[in-house]
């Protein structure tokens, strides 16, 4: 599957799950060589592929239940988006994901201080809060940054 094929897979997830999802032009920029994404099928089954160059061998993709997206830099992974479709939600979906994301080792994320049901998830993952930005995003949320060793 190439690029842009990958980028509508995952929009499609961001839309049925954020109000204010990314568009395939959004992601398309974040997948590049330093991506690593985790698919996992409507049955909550990992799917065996993080990379842009394992996803080229990716022919038929299955319907996708959720998925993250992150960037591996030198010394850390970012977390940049984690989404369940709604019907799939508490189930352990999100959960499994983050056991994958953990494989990188050292991993950032920010989050809105109003998104209670992430904010769970991180700190029930084990992340701690490394900073504040006080009235950060449009809606005037803080962001949080959280960390993981
Ligand atoms: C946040 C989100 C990814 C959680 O996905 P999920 O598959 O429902 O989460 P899980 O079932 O794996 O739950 C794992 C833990 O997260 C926490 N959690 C998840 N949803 C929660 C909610 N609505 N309220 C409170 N805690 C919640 C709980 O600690 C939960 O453990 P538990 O079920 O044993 O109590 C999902 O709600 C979502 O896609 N939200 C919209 C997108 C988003 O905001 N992404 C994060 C910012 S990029």
């Amino acid at each position: 599957m190439e690029t842009t094929g990958l980028a509508h897979l995952l929009a499609s997830v961001e839309t049925a799950a954020f109000e204010s999802p990314w568009s395939v032009y959004m992601i398309r920029g974040s997948l590049d060589q330093s991506a690593r994404i985790g698919l996992l099928d409507v049955n909550g089954k990992l799917l065996p592929v993080r990379t842009l160059a394992e996803f080229g061998t990716l022919e038929a993709p299955e319907r996708i239940g959720a998925y993250y997206l992150a960037k591996q830099n030198d010394d850390f992974t970012e977390l940049l988006r984690i989404a369940v479709r709604p019907e799939f939600r508490r189930q352990g979906f999100a959960h499994r994901l983050m056991a994958d994301l953990a494989g990188y080792g050292r991993i950032l994320l920010e989050v809105s201080d109003k998104n209670q049901p992430a904010l769970a998830l991180y700190e029930s993952a084990g992340y701690r809060t490394i900073s504040r930005r006080k009235r950060y995003y449009g809606d005037g949320s803080d962001c949080i940054v959280m960390e993981k060793r």
